[in-house]
């Protein structure tokens, strides 16, 4: 896969997709302050949400997000309603030119949950990475998260296998077995055809 800039906005028919491109201090506060409305809610999944979350740890995330960016290692998107009401997080993380993968990461605030908005982000992220030549994506996800298994699947993507016990659970304490699934180039144009 050739490298070449992310796509600093990717817009769908709801939802307004940011690049991290720059970090500000109004950025980084917007989302301390999403991750500490929610810190239930995504406690019982992301391993980020057990650590402290002041507007200047978040400054230091969005900033190597920025870095990562500019790398072109990683594509992180903050999620906006066309109301300008930020929602949430997607990235395409670990973009492997070599292999022509990369695997995308998401959250978001709960009371935007069951609206559909995170199947939106997600078919309009890979269209965008399937339309420069990725070959493979992957979602990896707590086998027990039935939303995040339900939203890979809605969107497609087919259960390589389970990684039992391979990682600490978010809180830091027991262990968690991986969900991965996967969406390939082929498998994206064929869906395109049907469409
Ligand atoms: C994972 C997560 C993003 C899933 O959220 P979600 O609301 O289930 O996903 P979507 O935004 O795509 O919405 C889908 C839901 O909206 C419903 N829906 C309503 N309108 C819809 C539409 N136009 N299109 C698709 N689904 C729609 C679907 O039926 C589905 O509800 P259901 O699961 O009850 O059937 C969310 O639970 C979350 O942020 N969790 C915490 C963080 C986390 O776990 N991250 C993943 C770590 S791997």
């Amino acid at each position: 896969m050739k490298q070449q800039k992310f796509k600093a906005q990717i817009q769908t028919k709801r939802l307004i997709l940011k690049g991290r491109e720059t970090a500000t201090f109004e950025m980084a506060t917007a989302f301390s302050n999403l991750i500490q409305q929610n810190i239930k809610f995504l406690r019982k999944w992301i391993g980020f949400a057990w650590q402290e979350n002041t507007p200047e740890i978040s400054y230091r995330k969005c900033y190597k997000s920025s870095q990562l960016w500019h790398e072109l290692k990683e594509a992180d998107y903050n999620i906006f309603l066309k109301n300008g009401e930020l929602i949430g997080q997607i990235n395409m993380k670990d973009v492997d030119y070599k292999t022509a993968s990369g695997e995308i990461g998401y959250y978001m605030a709960e009371k935007y949950t069951g609206k559909g908005y995170m199947t939106e982000a997600i078919l309009a992220l890979e269209t965008e990475f399937f339309k420069r030549g990725i070959n493979r994506i992957q979602i990896c996800t707590d086998k027990d998260n039935i939303p995040s298994v339900n939203l890979a699947k809605r969107c497609g993507y087919k259960l390589d296998g389970i990684m039992r016990d391979d990682s600490l659970a978010a809180s830091g304490k027991g262990l968690r077995s991986t969900a991965i699934y996967s969406k390939l180039r082929a498998e994206w144009q064929k869906e395109q055809k049907k469409k």
